[in-house]
């Protein structure tokens, strides 16, 4: 798998140190609230693990899943709902998320929980790529911002692989040469 890297774009100990720094922010801000922490399947489930279990105060977990079709490096706006969450009304939501790219999953999301009537609903991401963005969107809180290049590792993947790389890195080009697939 290590051999399939170009190179390292955030080691491990520096997203570690942000998972740590986001843990407080998040801690002090829901403090006295009714925390519901969401984590978007796959992609986010390292990001989410590492960090829910560094918040300090009461908090609940779900989980959701939501396909987007297209080609497997970018998304195509188009969404289904694979799994849901539970009852979010009077719950502080807060959306997990690997990379804010394109926005049109993030966008879809905050319409989507919007009608479902949260007490509030904000959203912490990992990675963003504001250079591709299609829709006016952004987290409420960023770890890394990025150049407009593919990253796989921790959570993020190519075609379903790289998802366990404890950091984030860019491909080799050989990797792409493989065939498309339904993206999560
Ligand atoms: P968006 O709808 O374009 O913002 O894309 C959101 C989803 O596309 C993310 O949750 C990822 O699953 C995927 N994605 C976007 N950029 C990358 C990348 O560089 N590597 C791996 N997956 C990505
Ligand atoms: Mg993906």
């Amino acid at each position: 798998m290590l051999a399939d890297i170009e190179r390292v774009l955030i080691p491990a100990e520096q997203i570690q140190a942000k998972v740590t720094e986001l843990a407080k922010i998040i801690s002090e801000e829901y403090k006295d609230k009714n925390l519901m922490v969401v984590c978007i399947l796959k992609g986010a489930m390292p990001f989410c693990a590492d960090l829910f279990r560094q918040i300090t105060i009461k908090a609940s977990l779900d989980f959701m899943s939501i396909s987007s079709y297209g080609a497997s490096t970018q998304s195509s706006g188009v969404h289904r709902i694979m799994k849901d969450v539970g009852d979010v009304f009077g719950k502080d939501v807060l959306i997990v998320e690997d990379i804010v790219d394109t926005g049109l999953t993030l966008a879809f999301m905050r319409d989507y929980f919007a009608r479902r009537q949260p007490n509030s609903l904000k959203v912490v991401a990992l990675l963003d790529k504001p250079s591709r963005r299609k829709a006016d969107v952004k987290a409420d809180w960023t770890g890394f911002e990025i150049p407009d290049e593919f990253v796989i590792g921790y959570g993020l993947d190519y075609a379903e692989h790289y998802r366990n790389l404890p950091f984030i890195g860019v491909p080799k080009p050989h990797v792409y040469e493989k065939p498309d697939i339904e993206e999560n």
